[in-house]
């Protein structure tokens, strides 16, 4: 099985740690990053963990992972919310995809509410904290064996 995964972070989740403790909690964006390449690596998996505040740069990212990655998990923060570009990307990666927040968007303002990528994607995970990285590694991982 091709196991080399990537999990897509956008705006300001660089700064988890800093930013609005009530919702993301206080884990670091470094510690965040190392807990799931430790995950990863227990469950035979090859991550490349990202993170870019420039749309562009997100849709140049979510590109190139056809090529490469197997599946991919994204959090596309703000852009969740507004992107079109970032929708039409994805939809052009033919491999699962698991959206996920950190914060429940639903229980938020309005304009959190709505998602759009969530019907383009195989799943999703939202409010269950920085837990919810590691539960999307092992969904991905599940995926990527029953492909196989
Ligand atoms: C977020 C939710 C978004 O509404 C917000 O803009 C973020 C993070 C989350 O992980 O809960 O930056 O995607």
């Amino acid at each position: 099985m091709n196991n080399k995964i990537i999990i897509i972070n956008g705006p300001n989740l660089n700064l988890l740690g800093e930013r609005e403790q009530s919702q993301y909690g206080s884990i670091t964006f470094e510690k965040l990053k190392k807990n799931c390449l430790d995950k990863s690596k227990e469950l035979g998996l090859n991550v490349n963990f990202t993170q870019s505040n420039i749309e562009g740069e997100l849709v140049n990212i979510i590109q190139e992972s056809r090529k490469n990655f197997a599946g991919m998990i994204i959090n596309a923060a703000a852009f969740t919310h507004t992107s079109v570009a970032i929708r039409d990307a994805l939809s052009l990666f033919k491999k699962p995809i698991i959206e996920l927040h950190i914060s429940n968007i639903y229980k938020r303002e309005e304009f959190r509410q709505k998602s759009l990528i969530s019907d383009i994607v195989t799943g999703g995970i939202f409010g269950l904290g920085a837990e919810g990285y590691i539960l999307a590694i092992i969904s991905m991982q599940k995926l990527l064996k029953n492909e196989n």
